[in-house]
């Protein structure tokens, strides 16, 4: 059954105190290596979305158990049962990453250096995403990773790893912390550059399991394994709100009149706040306040108010970290005076669907002017968008872009295909209902 969400012309302000579910990336990272640790972990808030609950019914399905407290629809208590670096127990194949591009790079690490074989798999969406980028420094490190054509699904073999020093050239967290979680299993050290900030989750998860990677400027080392290897100790963390959901309704906020929302403990690390920057350029009322360090991850409460925004240019490393945000805040740019653009973001083309093709698509329908370029995109603002239907193209963060485009229209706007957004943010219509937000499920 496919779900359509309708959006209203938003004529009230939004307002209220939410909080939204846990970070994507921390959750994923969270459950594989809690599942390699030399004893119990316990994960709260742990976000029970999409791609994270296949990373979790993988973990199971290499024999570890996981007690689940199910607190909440948005936010599940672990209790993980760690069976050391080598305790995996060999799977059925395949096993099945849904659309997660996270789950299936990270994962090909870590199953690179396993004594038994397995085949990581995916939705054709998945199928089609490209791992050579993961697959060709892995095959380096002396895994045998086989694909169809750079493509999943991914069939992997045991093999002796041997550390590398690898120039990733995209500034990728996925690629990064494919080779460090291979490096685990390897001979010798393992060293990552990165040309840009690639989210550090991975580096500061497996600190705080013991593991002393470090980074020296654009290089990431970690060192060569102890005398019998690693020995992971358990993770004991509350897993952040993720800023990059916490996007949706900043963003909303930001453009609906008189707007005054609170986004409480939302991961703040600096290679995740992006949209925070883009939204001030752009004179964004924002502020963050409440700050604090949990678990190795700095958190705070962010407060945005709707105000006259003008446009803004965005590239460089700001780009990488925000990219995951750029489609929201394109419709930010819809509502700012001038001219905005987007540059160095080819990486966009290679996310769940072309996020720039898609998103200009969809957008056109609304009667936005928007131009696509080879590594962005320039919208023209300010506007007051049509209402009509368009297509989240089973893309999570395309659907929640298009519901918040809703918001600023003149008339209905049904968004076609629209609960891929369970894939990273379950709750999301509920919380902006919350907010004040005209929207509902129509169910088909
Ligand atoms: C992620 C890294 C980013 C990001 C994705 C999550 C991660 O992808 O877009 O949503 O958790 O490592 P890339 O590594 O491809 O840039």
């Amino acid at each position: 059954m496919s779900k359509q969400l309708l959006i209203r012309p938003q004529k009230t302000p939004l307002k209220g105190i939410i909080s939204v579910p846990g970070d994507k990336s921390i959750s994923h990272r969270a459950v594989m290596l809690a599942s390699l640790a030399e004893g119990t972990s316990v994960i709260r808030r742990w976000l029970p979305a999409g791609d994270t609950l296949a990373t979790l019914q993988i973990a199971q399905d290499l024999g570890v158990q996981i007690n689940i407290d199910k607190r909440s629809d948005i936010a599940w208590d672990l209790t993980i049962e760690g069976r050391g670096l080598h305790g995996w127990q060999a799977p059925q194949p395949p096993l099945d990453c849904r659309n997660a591009g996270t789950g299936m790079r990270l994962l090909a690490g870590l199953l690179a250096g396993q004594s038994f074989p397995s085949v990581l798999d995916g939705t054709e969406q998945l199928r089609k995403r490209p791992m050579r980028r993961i697959t060709d420094p892995l095959s380096e490190m002396g895994a045998k990773i086989s694909s169809e054509n750079g493509r999943a699904p991914l069939t992997i073999s045991p093999s002796q790893l041997q550390g590398i020093a690898y120039r990733m050239n995209v500034a990728s967290a996925q690629v990064k912390s494919a080779i460090l979680l291979a490096g685990l299993y390897a001979a010798g050290e393992t060293r990552v550059y990165q040309p840009g900030p690639a989210r550090d989750h991975t580096e500061r998860m497996l600190q705080a399991m013991g593991v002393p990677v470090r980074t020296e400027g654009s290089w990431i080392t970690l060192p060569e394994s102890p005398e019998g290897g690693w020995r992971l100790r358990p993770l004991d963390l509350t897993v952040p709100a993720d800023p990059s959901s916490a996007a949706f309704p900043l963003v909303a906020a930001a453009i609906v009149p008189h707007s005054e929302i609170t986004i409480a403990g939302v991961g703040l690390n600096e290679t995740r706040t992006g949209i925070l920057d883009m939204l001030q350029a752009m004179g964004a009322e924002l502020t963050v306040h409440n700050e604090h360090v949990s678990g190795g991850e700095q958190l705070g409460d962010l407060t945005v108010s709707f105000s006259e925004l003008h446009s803004a240019n965005v590239s460089g490393n700001t780009v990488v970290r925000g990219i995951d945000e750029l489609p929201v805040w394109a419709i930010a740019t819809t509502q700012a005076a001038g001219v905005s653009q987007v540059s160095d973001a080819a990486e966009l083309r290679v996310k769940e669907v072309d996020r720039i093709s898609v998103l200009a698509g969809e957008l056109q329908k609304l009667g936005v002017e928007i131009a696509e370029s080879a590594d962005g995109f320039s919208v023209a603002g300010p506007m007051r968008l049509f209402g009509g239907e368009v297509d989240s193209h089973d893309d999570h963060r395309l659907g929640m872009s298009l519901a918040v485009a809703g918001l600023v229209t003149h008339g209905l706007t049904l968004v076609h295909d629209a609960g891929c957004i369970a894939d990273s943010f379950p709750g999301f219509v509920e919380m902006m209902q919350s907010l004040g937000a005209n929207m509902a499920w129509v169910e088909q």
